[in-house]
């Protein structure tokens, strides 16, 4: 069992050394010793960053679901695999044991084939965080079918972006969700987006909330009766390594998402892994990430990496503060958790509460806390690691992104000493790189620069769907045969790295990654509006906040403005979702530019976070006067 589960810092230090000086050698025996494969590859890697290309495990042939399924059956069949909690607590957990998510999956992907359904087809999964979630996923899996999950908090027109961008045949949604007290029409937010989707021919749709919802005729069906006569047998299509396995978008600096491309071998590999290591995962845990599978964490780290581990993995539908803001802690308690993985965003939201939600339950089950999406402050650390870990369990922070498919710098449990605000090492063969203005690569320890990658990691994303020239673009021409990550990042004095934030015109709001131009193109739509720009600015709790400066086509009284104000928040919620509303709005007369017309985003994150002492040289703008106007006016 050689390299795969680390339990010491000098083993950590000898892994790592030897996945850089022998990545093959080192990928070779992980995929080797811990897979099930059809066939045996020909080449671990080939990689060119100047194309980019990048191939793992050539000629190998497999399923992933074999992995994540099958092979546990003999031994492991009536372990939960799937741990179900709903949204209402009254409503019981369900426990889908390994075997019973065999039939599932064999079902749906009996019932996808039926619908005629073939390998490389694209299917759109818009659900809620319910079994057939992940069941779907894997049922497209298990015939070959590129899924595209598309969170369900995002708006009809964002759907449909998503749905035509990757020719999606099929969408399966559900007639509604719950989310704490409320309900969310997703059936009619799929109807909507379906208008601009021609190729959409089929929809199947899960019944969770029994609402009464249209059902359009030689288009839509429930999914229930086809899954009840479907075959319980369904044999996995025989994949490439390098066949896509899932597409899922990002935002990034155009309107139009980008659709990262996930292929099979390596990203198995690569998070199965990783989720061993770096939640310190052991046969009988329980664990549950809090993500949805909307987003590449529910991906890597609730469906594919725990699954392949043959771990039991929860998926929860609710949210952290129905019935109360003790949720998941009861969830903790309830199921005797052993690794819960989160977003700073909601501990800094559960921070906020009396302490007597968190202390009323017994968390001794816990072992490893994690987290993701953003930088975790050093407040809302201390209060995880105190309150909910009784400062016995570990924090890893986790940086990665949906391009990185997996977790690339973190601690490991038990093995790397902590420290606030540090993501801490990189995950053995994973090779960063600190690049400095005029890009070179900055040496030793106690620097900071912009955060590339230097060599292939197994899951790293292989294109952007229907567009390689932007994915060479936006990922490998700032520094040469380098990918870069967008984020900045400094390594201290023993080689930890702190990750310091985006450098781009991407935002992370409540650790949700939203692209400035989209929203700016948004924001646009609207009649009044001649021009805009959206800038971030800290919050408390989502961490950063969008602040937007409109110029509008006509200058009207202050009632005129609040109703433009929730106008302009009303387009942003059609065309992205609410995720993406500003929170505040200033009006202005102009936005201060270069003499070359680009805005000075600098200047203007600076004036709505209230830090106006040292903005700069501003006379050499086109338009300085402007900036004294939009600091009179800040709104505060
Ligand atoms: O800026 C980094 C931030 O989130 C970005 C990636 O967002 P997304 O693709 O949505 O994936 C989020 C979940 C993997 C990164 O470029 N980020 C993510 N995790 C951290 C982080 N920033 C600091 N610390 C982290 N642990």
């Amino acid at each position: 069992m050689s390299n795969y589960h680390i339990k010491h810092l000098e083993e950590y230090y000898k892994v790592y050394r030897k996945s850089v000086r022998e990545p093959e050698v080192f990928w070779e025996e992980i995929a080797e010793e811990h897979f099930v494969w059809r066939k045996r590859w020909d080449k671990v890697l080939s990689w060119d960053f100047s194309k980019p290309e990048v191939k793992w495990y050539e000629g190998a042939k497999l399923n992933i679901t074999e992995n994540c399924i099958d092979r546990h059956l003999r031994t492991n069949g009536n372990k939960t695999a799937i741990l179900f909690e709903p949204n209402n607590p009254d409503e019981e957990a369900q426990h889908i044991t390994y075997n019973r998510l065999y039939e599932r999956v064999n079902q749906f992907a009996n019932v996808l084939k039926s619908q005629g359904i073939q390998k490389g087809d694209r299917v759109c999964i818009y659900l809620p965080m319910i079994p057939e979630l992940a069941i779907s996923v894997l049922a497209c899996a298990r015939i070959g079918a590129i899924h595209s999950v598309v969170f369900a908090g995002f708006s009809s027109t964002a759907l449909a972006t998503r749905i035509n961008d990757s020719d999606c045949k099929m969408v399966i949604t559900s007639d509604g969700s719950y989310r704490g007290k409320k309900t969310i029409d997703l059936k009619g937010i799929v109807d909507e987006a379906l208008y601009e989707c021609p190729g959409v021919s089929n929809v199947l749709v899960v019944k969770r909330i029994n609402s009464d919802i249209d059902m359009k005729e030689g288009r839509d069906q429930w999914v229930q009766p086809l899954l009840d006569a479907a075959s319980k047998e369904c044999e996995p299509e025989i994949m490439n390594a390098e066949d896509p396995l899932f597409i899922l978008y990002t935002s990034g600096s155009t309107g139009q998402p980008k659709g990262m491309v996930h292929t099979t071998a390596g990203y198995m590999v690569y998070t199965a892994y990783t989720f061993k290591n770096i939640f310190n995962y052991r046969s009988n845990d329980v664990y549950w990430c809090t993500a949805d599978i909307g987003w590449i964490t529910g991906h890597s780290y609730i469906v594919y990496g725990p699954l392949a581990n043959g771990a039991t993995t929860v998926l929860f539908e609710g949210v952290p503060s129905y019935p109360d803001y003790g949720r998941f802690w009861e969830v903790v308690e309830k199921h005797k958790v052993n690794q819960f993985y989160t977003a700073p965003t909601a501990i800094r939201a559960l921070a906020k509460e009396k302490l007597e939600f968190v202390n009323k339950y017994d968390l001794t089950s816990l072992k490893v806390l994690g987290s993701v999406g953003e930088p975790i402050n050093e407040e809302a650390w201390h209060w995880y690691n105190d309150n909910v870990g009784k400062k016995n369990s570990p924090i890893v922070d986790t940086w990665w992104q949906t391009e990185t498919g997996g977790i690339m710098v973190a601690p490991l449990p038990y093995v790397t000493p902590t420290i606030p605000t540090y993501a801490t090492l990189p995950f053995p063969g994973i090779q960063p790189a600190l690049m400095d203005e005029n890009g070179e690569e900055l040496q030793g320890n106690q620097v900071e620069g912009r955060l590339c990658v230097k060599f292939p990691w197994p899951s790293m994303a292989r294109t952007i769907w229907g567009n390689h020239q932007r994915y060479k673009e936006t990922y490998f021409s700032a520094y040469e045969q380098k990918y870069f990550t967008g984020d900045g990042a400094l390594r201290d004095a023993v080689g930890y790295y702190r990750i310091t934030g985006r450098v781009d015109d991407v935002i992370i709001v409540s650790g949700h990654n939203l692209g400035t131009a989209p929203i700016e193109d948004a924001i646009n739509e609207h009649p009044a509006v001649s021009e805009s720009a959206i800038v971030g600015f800290p919050h408390d709790i989502k961490g950063n906040a969008l602040y937007g400066y409109v110029i509008l086509k006509e200058t009207g009284e202050s009632r005129v403005h609040e109703n433009v104000s929730k106008e302009i928040n009303q387009i942003i919620t059609e065309h992205i979702g609410p995720i993406a509303k500003l929170d505040k709005i200033q009006f202005v007369s102009g936005l201060p530019k270069t003499r070359s017309g680009k805005i000075m985003r600098r200047i203007l994150r600076k004036i709505a976070s209230n830090d106006t002492s040292n903005l700069g040289d501003t006379s050499t703008l086109l338009n300085p006067e402007v900036v004294d106007e939009i600091i009179e006016n800040v709104i505060k």
